[in-house]
């Protein structure tokens, strides 16, 4: 006797399975194939022509994918989707040629996300967050990496990721968070940055740690932040909590942060349009995920690219993300995003997908995800394309056609 199916068993028959294994070269997919789903798990991935029976169809619900193609889940791996105020004026500043470093430095910029940040509750932090990752998930995002780090102090910093850890509760998402304390110099520690680390360090880390608020610490080296030294004692302060560490890095200028973080075993270094070939090879070294975020090069209006080559070649995996953020990148779109990556970084539509699945869960360090293999997390979308160049091809155009989140069909455009 077969034992009775459980509540979410699930069919996916007749999908082109773009099942994205990990690494740019084992992009693989499977013209023809079937996913079963058993207690939000995958549980068999095959090719229609081996289907197993099933032994009570009135258990499982089959859904016929029609050729569409199926994904997994897609993964923003890099988002400061919580945060207080918005940024419109600085866009405005921007477009009459004043720079984001000029801005941050007389005081805008991430400072004046603080200042919003510090006077929002949780509960409209966590709200207007969720409004804002509807726009991803209405695009097939069933995992999203949210940081702190408009908060530099420890009230706001702990305020910042509850109100993340909150999200999951409010939509159908999991929510990975990055404590992100080494952001900027707040104005309580103006000329003090060394003693500001040493706060994020003995006080704010241990704090987040202690409420379990954060599943890695992150920093910004940039000229406009802090250096290479600060972000090592930062790194090391995350080890003695036993947390993983990942860098915005090498964004503005090439100061050697990736290879810091890689020394310290990163799991990504973000950004790194400055990135030099000591850092790609530190970074192949450690297996640290090399994540573009082609938002904020081009709302910055940057010049300077990533060196996509020097990575592939190194085997460097790499992931894509919205860096959604007030600032430097208020863009609400995992598919503009893949887009972008594409057109102005020059990815194939194939890694633009790995960016967003297989590498972007490597990124946050999960392995139950990422890819369609059994065990897995089954989070998958079925697009109404038919070819990961459907998924980048048109900006504005969202394809997303059904996704399932643990199993459950949590968005779908019907049956046709
Ligand atoms: O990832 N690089 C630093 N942090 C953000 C920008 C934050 C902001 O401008 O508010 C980023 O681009
Ligand atoms: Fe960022």
């Amino acid at each position: 006797m077969s034992k009775p199916a459980s509540p979410n068993s699930h069919r996916l028959i007749n999908a082109r399975l773009a099942i994205a294994a990990s690494r740019v070269s084992e992009y693989q997919s499977l013209e023809n194939g079937f996913v079963d789903i058993a207690n939000g798990v995958i549980s068999a991935v095959g090719d229609m022509s081996n289907l197993p029976e099933i032994s009570d169809e009135n258990t499982i619900q089959v859904i016929d994918c029609k050729g569409r193609l199926t994904t997994p889940g897609l993964i923003d791996c890099h988002t400061h989707l919580v945060y207080g105020g918005e940024r419109q004026r600085e866009f405005e500043q921007r477009l009459t040629g004043l720079s984001y470093e000029a801005i941050a430095r007389s005081g805008g910029g991430i400072k004046s996300t603080v200042a919003a940040t510090r006077k929002t509750s949780v509960d409209v932090l966590a709200q207007t967050a969720a409004e804002r990752l509807d726009c991803l998930l209405a695009e097939g995002v069933t995992t999203v990496e949210i940081k702190s780090g408009y908060g530099l102090d420890t009230q706001t910093e702990l305020k910042m990721l509850r109100a993340a850890r909150k999200i999951e509760k409010m939509r159908a998402i999991d929510v990975k968070t990055s404590f992100l304390g080494a952001h900027a110099l707040p104005d309580e520690y103006a000329g003090r940055s060394d003693d500001y680390i040493d706060h994020v360090c003995s006080h704010m880390l241990p704090a987040v740690a202690a409420e379990g608020l954060a599943d890695a610490v992150d920093g910004f080296c940039e000229t406009i932040a802090f250096s290479c030294d600060q972000m090592e004692r930062v790194f090391k302060a995350a080890a003695l909590q036993g947390l993983p560490v990942k860098l915005h890095a090498e964004q503005l200028s090439n100061l050697g942060g990736a290879a810091l973080a890689a020394r310290y075993g990163a799991m990504s270094v973000d950004h790194i349009e400055y990135l030099d070939q000591k850092g790609v090879d530190a970074m192949a070294t450690a297996g640290t995920v090399a994540t573009l975020l082609p938002g904020a090069f081009y709302y910055l209006n940057e010049s300077q690219k990533p060196p996509v080559q020097a990575l592939r070649d190194a085997g460097v995996p790499i992931a894509v993300a919205t860096d959604h953020n007030p600032g430097s990148s208020p863009l609400l779109s995992i598919l503009a995003t893949m887009n972008m990556s594409c057109v102005l970084f020059g990815l194939t539509p194939q890694e633009a997908l790995l960016g967003v699945t297989a590498n972007a869960a490597k990124a946050l360090g999960l392995e139950d995800r990422g890819v369609i293999a059994v065990g897995n997390t089954a989070d998958l979308v079925i697009w109404q394309a038919k070819a990961a160049v459907d998924l980048v091809y048109s900006l504005g155009k969202n394809p997303c056609h059904t996704v399932l989140k643990d199993g459950e069909i949590v968005l779908t455009k019907g049956e046709n």
